[in-house]
């Protein structure tokens, strides 16, 4: 953690921001393996299907807002009113990210992300409700890309 002090001006470093977003990537998503399949069955009706597209992209800003988090909590000279506002803009992103997802509790092609999508999305709105105090509470915030670990877990 070696904060260079001379960026003053761009808060986002994209060297880490990448090596951040590897990171989520390297992490054993417990969805199995084959989402590249393409499925024809015939699902109940109240099944979900998700398609891969949607899935990708939400899962790609969820990834980025992850990031960019920590670099606005990271940049040492930002005022902090715009601190909040771009914290709470991507927590705004990341919760509109998941609404393409479909609704939580609920059968679908990705059981484990159904079963926890609602919790996630309070996981989400705490850290955003924590930001919104007086003053600004940013510890769940800081924290967001733990709550990716209720689908994503690490190998063990
Ligand atoms: C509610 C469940 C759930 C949560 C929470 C979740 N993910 Fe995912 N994520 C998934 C699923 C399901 C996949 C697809 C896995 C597969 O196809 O095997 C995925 C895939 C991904 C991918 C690869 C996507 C692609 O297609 O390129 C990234 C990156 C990712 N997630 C980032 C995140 C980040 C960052 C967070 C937290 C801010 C997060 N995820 C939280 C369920 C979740």
């Amino acid at each position: 953690m070696s904060a260079k002090s001379d960026r003053s001006d761009v808060p986002i470093d994209w060297a880490r921001a990448l090596g951040a977003v590897l990171a989520i990537l390297a992490w054993g998503l417990a969805c199995g393996g084959d989402g590249s399949a393409v499925r024809r069955h015939t699902y109940p009706p109240d099944f979900r299907y998700i398609p891969e597209a949607e899935l990708h992209a939400s899962m790609q800003e969820l990834a980025w807002q992850t990031v960019e988090i920590q670099q606005v909590l990271a940049a040492p000279h930002l005022p902090e009113a715009s601190r909040r506002s771009r914290v709470l803009e991507s927590l705004q992103r990341m919760e509109d990210a998941t609404s393409a997802l479909g609704p939580g509790g609920w059968p679908s092609n990705h059981p484990r992300l159904s079963r926890n999508l609602d919790a996630f999305r309070e996981d989400i709105r705490r850290a955003r409700r924590g930001v919104e105090a007086e003053p600004a509470n940013y510890f769940f915030a800081r924290s967001v890309s733990d709550a990716c670990q209720r689908c994503h877990v690490r190998d063990r």
